[in-house]
This record gives structure tokens, C-alpha cells and sequence, in this order.
């Protein structure tokens, strides 16, 4: 039991990665507040995990979300010390291409939400010496075609984690970022409609496979809550295969 006495907020926490890393926070002995727009995925999550999981349903773009999230870790779970922003909606178009709602979507759900949750959670996190593991992507590393509002929030979040690791490093308070790849049901479908970009992508990866959320993703993200993480701060991780190298 890694995470005993933990509770944690996961953001997109009832289905893909986010899901997984529910079910793998709970099984390690954590306490689990999950906000995700899916209401469905969110009882289904409720009906599994039982108390360990308190479900929020909500657009994590709102600032109320965030306050409502804090407010049930504490109220439900008596204080908070993990934070996982793992949420991120986007749509993809040539950069020419782009509309303001669909920049709009990517940053408030990418950017602003891991700004909102990060600024409600910190006084718990100071008074417990807490962990956040922000979500970045390979595909904003390498600039791949038609992530350009994608890949602007999640390098954003990567510069925002950079900083707050320095400056919440006092109350020993950690942020690091996770970049994944998963085959969540999403990438499942595209690899079926796009199976000669999946072959492309896939041939990039020298594990030669996708990760899985739960048993590849979910644990270090695990890890990084944990008190075996406590002298890691301000870094990116890359939980892809090998697929990207950070120098
Ligand atoms: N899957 C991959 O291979 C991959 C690769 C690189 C980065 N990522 C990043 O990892 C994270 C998780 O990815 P995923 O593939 O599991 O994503 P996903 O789209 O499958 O799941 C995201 C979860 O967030 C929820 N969500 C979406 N919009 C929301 C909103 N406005 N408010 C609340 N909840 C909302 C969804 O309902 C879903 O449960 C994201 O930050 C993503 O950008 C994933």
C-alpha cells in the first residue's frame, strides 16, 4: 500500500487514463475525488470503488469545479494531498484551420482547468506536503500536424508546472508532469478508422506497443504521489515506450 492516508483529485478521473489511474490510486490504499463531464463512466467508476471514490460530475473548465472538488476531498476525506490534472479536451485542425471555440475547448479544459485546480488545492497541499502530476503530450514535444491548440496547452501546463515546482518547493509541495501513451477506447477507435497513422505511430515506439493505462501510465503517476518521488520536482515523464526522449 503505497498511498494509504492519501486522498487525491483526479480530473477526467471515470474513463480513460483517468480512470485507470482512479482504480490504481484506490487499490494502493488512496481516498479518490474524481471530476469528469461523463456522467455515465462516473457511476459505473461509483458503483466499483464503493467510498473509496466520491464522483463529481462537472466541466473541469469552470472555476466552480475546481472549488467543489477541494471542497468534497476535505468535507468527504477530512483534507487533500494529490492532484492529478489529467483532463484535456481538444480538436484537431491545420493550425489555418483552427476556431476560437476549438482553442477555447483546449485551453480551458488543458491550461486553465490545471491552473484552477492547482490554485483551489494549494493550501491543502501546503499543510500536507502534497504531490501534483500535471499532463503534457509527445505530440506537443515533437509538434505534430494538427495539434497546435493541443500542443500550446499542454506545453503551457508543462512551463506553469516548471515554475510552481520552484516557487511551491518551500512547503514542500511537488509538480511534475506525466506524458503518456495509452490505448485508451478513443485511440482504439482512431486506430481502426486511421490504420495506417496508427502503424506510423506505433513503429516510433521502441517497446513496439501502446502503453496500457492501467498496469503502464497509472502507476507512475502512482509513483510520482508517493512519498518514493519525494526528491523529484519540476520534471517531465515520459510513460510512452520510449517513444520521445526529453535531453
Ligand atoms: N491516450 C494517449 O495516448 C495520450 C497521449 C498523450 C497525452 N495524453 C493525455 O493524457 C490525458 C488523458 O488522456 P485520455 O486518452 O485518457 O483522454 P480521454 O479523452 O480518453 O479521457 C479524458 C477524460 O476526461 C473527461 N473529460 C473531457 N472533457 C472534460 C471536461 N470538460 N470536464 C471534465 N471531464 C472531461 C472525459 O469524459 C474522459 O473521461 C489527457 O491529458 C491527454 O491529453 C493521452
Amino acid at each position: 500500500m503505497q498511498l494509504e492516508n492519501r486522498t487525491v483529485i483526479v480530473t477526467g478521473g471515470a474513463a480513460g487514463i483517468g480512470g485507470a489511474i482512479s482504480r490504481v490510486l484506490v487499490r494502493r490504499g488512496a481516498k479518490v475525488v474524481a471530476v469528469d463531464i461523463d456522467a455515465q463512466a462516473g457511476a459505473e467508476l461509483e458503483t466499483e470503488l464503493g467510498d473509496d471514490v466520491a464522483f463529481i460530475q462537472a466541466d473541469v473548465g469552470l472555476w466552480e469545479t475546481a472549488e467543489l472538488a477541494v471542497d468534497a476531498a476535505v468535507r468527504r476525506f477530512g483534507g487533500l494531498s494529490g492532484l492529478v490534472n489529467n483532463a484535456h479536451a481538444s480538436r484537431q485542425a491545420a493550425f489555418a484551420d483552427l476556431t476560437q471555440e476549438m482553442w477555447d475547448l483546449s485551453f480551458s479544459t488543458g491550461f486553465v482547468a490545471t491552473r484552477n485546480f492547482m490554485l483551489a488545492a494549494h493550501p491543502h497541499l501546503a499543510e500536507s506536503g502534497g504531490s501534483v502530476v500535471n499532463f503534457g503530450s509527445g505530440a506537443a514535444l515533437v509538434g505534430q500536424p494538427t495539434q497546435a491548440a493541443y500542443a500550446a496547452a499542454k506545453e503551457a501546463v508543462r512551463g506553469l508546472s516548471r515554475v510552481v515546482a520552484n516557487e511551491w518547493a518551500q512547503e514542500d509541495i511537488r509538480v511534475n508532469v506525466v506524458c503518456p501513451m495509452a490505448m485508451t477506447a478513443g485511440v482504439s477507435e482512431w486506430s481502426k478508422a486511421a490504420p495506417e497513422l496508427y502503424q506510423q505511430s506505433l513503429a516510433k515506439v521502441p517497446l513496439g506497443r501502446f502503453g496500457d493505462p492501467e498496469t503502464d501510465v497509472a502507476p507512475i503517476v502512482a509513483f510520482l504521489l508517493s512519498d518514493d518521488a519525494k526528491y523529484m520536482t519540476g520534471q517531465t515523464l515520459m510513460a510512452d515506450g520510449g517513444a520521445n526522449k526529453l535531453y
